[in-house]
């Protein structure tokens, strides 16, 4: 409660600077659910004193700004934000309110999951995808269209029948598993990382380069239509209508149509229930008035319509003792602080280490050992530590300060200018070698099962292994003496390491552990070269304009296979017999392209000629050189040459690059 219009400026204040700190640096300091506390004592307060309401408060203005670097677009309609709330009886007041100013009838409600991403605008024009925009101020957001063509659910032509004009609203969100992914590849390369998938997809979204944005593999989730559904009548029907568009849409279970609190609240809970099980976050349920006439009818309030309610669900924490601050050293030598703490429930699970990413965390927080906290679960496996209360704080504790020296190798930290990591510079440490055979076996390169955190951290202290390649040296004879290691665990734990000599050349990039290489390069620097000996003769020039790497990525790929201890490491894998497999030409079967014989020219906007070349071949098409009368379709790019004329007098059909991609 708020007792004085001094309380109540310090407040706009305080709410003005987390949204900067949101917004414009997507480095949130309070968790969403104390932010949204806070806003609703602002919005009582203004409730109770309407004439002191602040120009400048929060609750007057949408905070999202339009972002430098990109083109500003209009919306056709304007786009709102969501009334919300934490309590049962404001749904409950919200359904009394909607029947008194529609009259008493009883009435629908679609229940739709809040997803916990940025909300964008889809504009199509007779079918084709024109522009994507973010919400920005509300009138005018950031031109996306380039980064939105990233998300492959997003099609570029819709399906089906549709008006002219089609203004979509959607959701951009990333799933969490290529969340904790890209905030491990951050930790790994000393930057900063992102608080929740949502600001990683937010800021994703705004990134200048399309190269980095489909690296992040961002997902789309659409569910409202706000030019071109006059045809339809309710919310649940738009659903539907979108899907047959061709639009990704939520999954039917994730959808429910009810007449009362009841059914509102029966849907909540079964959606809470599943929430820690979801693939993606979210952050409660969106309950709509499923008559789309009453939306029109119900008008709004300044920036929230009263068709809709969110339905937050408040995160579940728990709170802890931070027993000690231990420091982790990541493969790349990063140092990581970690709480260990007072074992406790949270979420499903018994909680005793949350991750305290850095330093400068660390002393934003002011997180001391000894010091009572909030966790709470969010995007990341680890929880993390909201807040430290401060009455509980012991007397004589002292502010946290990393190491000077490699808790491992004891060799002097660095910290190089512009990164917020500090790390052990030294190459022979045995904390770096350890992460990076973890890295090696895990799920996310050579996926070699029963080869954990534990098994590797026994076999490097017990001088089995010392480097990666030493793991195809592993016989029963070593494994045994590893604890609690017998028969069965010994043949299971080699049965895996013989699976993986044969790995495809991708898992064999990743397991290598080169800097800012994720799976999609991978994937693609095993497209392009045929073998790993290849690999080793590549300059950084030849890496260059492979799908996804830009001039940074190339350098640093063609650095790391220049470098003798990764040859000699590369070498020793080989020795021991790991065959990288080249991977095999993907196919698409039954596509119009199949035995069409295409021939190239002009400069495409979308594709390198390589690209467009493996579009086709997947299809079951084929590239030739030269136009003849056997050419089924020239594809044009800008300044086409004499092809173009010479396909024009034989009469061959001509695709520019958006009918190729529409035939795609
Ligand atoms: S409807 C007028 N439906 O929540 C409101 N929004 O807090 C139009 N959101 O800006 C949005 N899931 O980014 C709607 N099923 C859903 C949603 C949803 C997530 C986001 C959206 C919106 C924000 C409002």
């Amino acid at each position: 409660m708020l007792n004085s219009k001094k309380e109540y400026n310090a407040l706009v204040e305080e709410i003005i600077e987390h949204d900067r700190r949101y917004f414009d640096e997507a480095k949130p300091l309070i968790s969403d659910y104390e932010y949204d506390q806070k806003k609703r004592q602002l919005l009582d307060y203004e409730k109770a004193h309407p004439d002191q309401i602040h120009p400048n408060s929060p609750t007057q203005r949408i905070a999202e700004s339009v972002t430098e670097g990109f083109q500003q677009r209009e919306h056709l309609v304007p786009m709102y934000s969501l009334a919300n709330t934490y309590s049962e009886e404001e749904v409950a007041d919200f359904l009394k309110r909607v029947k008194k100013l529609y009259g008493k009838k009883e009435l629908a409600y679609c229940c739709e999951l809040k997803m916990d991403g940025t909300a964008i605008s889809l504009l199509y024009e007779h079918g084709k995808l024109r522009c994507a925009t973010t919400r920005g101020n509300g009138r005018v957001g950031d031109d996306v269209t380039a980064n939105i063509k990233t998300i492959k659910s997003v099609p570029l032509q819709l399906s089906g029948h549709f008006p002219d004009v089609m203004e979509i609203r959607g959701e951009v969100y990333l799933n969490l598993a290529t969340f904790r992914a890209i905030n491990a590849a951050r930790e790994e390369e000393g930057l900063e990382t992102f608080a929740n998938p949502r600001n990683a997809a937010a800021g994703s979204l705004k990134l200048l380069d399309p190269r980095e944005v489909a690296k992040r593999r961002l997902n789309l989730v659409t569910y409202g239509i706000a030019e071109g559904q006059a045809h339809l009548a309710t919310q649940h029907e738009v659903h539907a209508y979108l899907k047959t568009l061709g639009l990704p849409t939520a999954k039917s279970e994730h959808l429910a149509v009810v007449h009362d609190l009841a059914g509102i609240m029966k849907f909540a809970h079964k959606i809470q229930a599943q929430r820690d099980e979801l693939p993606f976050e979210i952050d409660g349920i969106v309950v709509k008035v499923d008559e789309l006439k009453i939306h029109s009818a119900l008008g709004h309030t300044g920036k929230t319509p009263r068709y809709a309610i969110a339905y937050k669900f408040a995160p579940e924490q728990a709170h802890t003792r931070v027993n000690d601050i231990v420091v982790q050293v990541g493969r790349s030598g990063v140092l990581t602080p970690v709480a260990e703490l007072e074992p406790v429930f949270l979420a499903g699970s018994t909680i005793s280490r949350a991750t305290l990413h850095n330093q400068e965390e660390v002393a934003r927080k002011d997180i001391r050992i000894g010091d009572f906290v909030t966790i709470e679960k969010g995007g990341d496996v680890i929880p993390k530590v909201v807040q430290v209360d401060l009455t509980k704080r012991p007397a004589h504790s002292h502010p946290w300060h990393m190491p000077t020296h490699c808790p491992i190798c004891k060799t002097p930290v660095v910290h190089r200018p512009g990164e917020v990591a500090v790390r052990c510079p030294s190459s022979t440490c045995a904390g770096q070698r350890v992460r990076r055979i973890i890295y090696f076996a895990s799920k996310h390169a050579m996926d070699i099962e029963h080869m954990g955190e534990k098994v590797v951290e026994q076999l490097v202290e017990k001088g089995l292994i010392f480097r990666i390649s030493d793991i195809y040296l592993l016989d029963a004879d070593k494994l045994a003496r590893l604890d609690n290691f017998k028969e069965k665990s010994i043949q299971n734990l080699l049965t895996s390491i013989e699976a993986s000599r044969t790995c495809p050349l991708s898992r064999f990039l990743m397991g290598l552990g080169i800097k800012s290489v994720g799976i999609e390069t991978a994937e693609a620097i095993a497209e392009h070269a045929s073998d790993i000996h290849l690999l080793l003769s590549m300059k950084a020039e030849d890496f260059l304009g492979i799908e996804g790497i830009g001039e940074k990525t190339a350098r640093m790929i063609a650095e790391f296979f220049a470098d003798a201890g990764n040859r000699e490491e590369i070498r020793l894998l080989l020795a021991h017999g790991v065959k990288p497999q080249k991977p095999a030409a993907k196919k698409i079967a039954g596509h119009p392209f199949a035995g069409k014989t295409f021939v190239l020219t002009g400069v495409l906007a979308r594709h390198s000629r390589d690209q467009a070349t493996a579009l086709i071949k997947e299809r079951g098409g084929k590239v030739s050189g030269s136009v003849s009368k056997n050419t089924d379709y020239l594809l044009v790019g800008d300044e086409p040459g004499s092809k173009y004329d010479k396909a024009k007098e034989l009469g061959i059909p001509i695709l520019s690059e958006e009918d190729f991609e529409n035939r795609l």
